[in-house]
């Protein structure tokens, strides 16, 4: 059972290479950002809330991510392992997913991160822009994302480093060489 969670900033390649990573490892993958997209799209009321917050470059509440990784949990088989893309996004998050695997009584292998300089994620997400039809992908709400990022999402890396659960690859180049960084971590354990 291979338990693990895909970080970096927007625009890293952490939805393109979880597709990936759930093929070769028959994981399930839980995309928070995927899943808000999908309230979204509902039309809910809860949808229009959410939208607004993304549309700001800013992080939605732990509440409703743990309420929807919970039932999504819940409702899915995930018996080869988890992979999580999006999360955790913040400290608070960090903890409450240890918490998580304890109650499930699962391992988690860690962290794995995907490193990518900044003039690259821009372009990537301004490019990504022209078809995406994402709210948040032009350059003002990137530079938001980022922020975000900076200030809440990177102490998640070294509240793992200190645990010896955070391991870094390069996210440039192309997309199998980028996986082969990935499971050539993975297997070395
Ligand atoms: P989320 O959907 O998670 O967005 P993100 O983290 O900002 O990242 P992206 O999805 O934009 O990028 P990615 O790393 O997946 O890269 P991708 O593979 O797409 O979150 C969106 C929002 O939801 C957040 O801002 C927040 O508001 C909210 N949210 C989500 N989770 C939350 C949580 N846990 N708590 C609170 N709020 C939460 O690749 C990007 C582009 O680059 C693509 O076009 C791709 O084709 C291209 N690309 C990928 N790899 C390469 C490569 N090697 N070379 C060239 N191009 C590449
Ligand atoms: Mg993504």
């Amino acid at each position: 059972m291979l338990n693990m969670a895909l970080f970096g900033p927007p625009g890293a390649g952490k939805g393109t290479q979880s597709e990936k990573l759930i093929a070769k490892y028959g994981l399930f993958h839980i995309s928070t950002g995927d899943m808000l997209r999908k309230e979204i799209a509902s039309g809910s009321d809860l949808g229009k809330k959410i939208d607004e917050v993304i549309s700001a470059g800013h992080l939605v509440s732990d509440e409703l991510i743990m309420s929807i990784i919970r039932k999504t949990l819940a409702e899915n088989p995930h018996e080869k392992g988890i992979l999580f893309d999006g999360f955790p996004r913040n400290l608070s998050q960090a903890a409450l997913l240890e918490d998580l695997f304890d109650e499930l009584h699962l391992p988690f292998f860690g962290i794995l991160s995907l490193d990518v300089p900044r003039e690259e994620l821009l372009a990537r997400i301004v490019n990504r822009g022209k078809t995406s039809h994402r709210n948040d992908d032009n350059e003002t709400v990137f530079e938001e994302r980022l922020k975000e990022y900076e200030e809440k999402t990177l102490p998640v890396a070294r509240y793992f480093e200190k645990k010896g659960k955070y391991h870094v690859v390069s996210g440039t180049g192309t997309l199998d060489e980028i996986f082969e960084r990935l499971v050539h971590l993975i297997e070395k354990k």
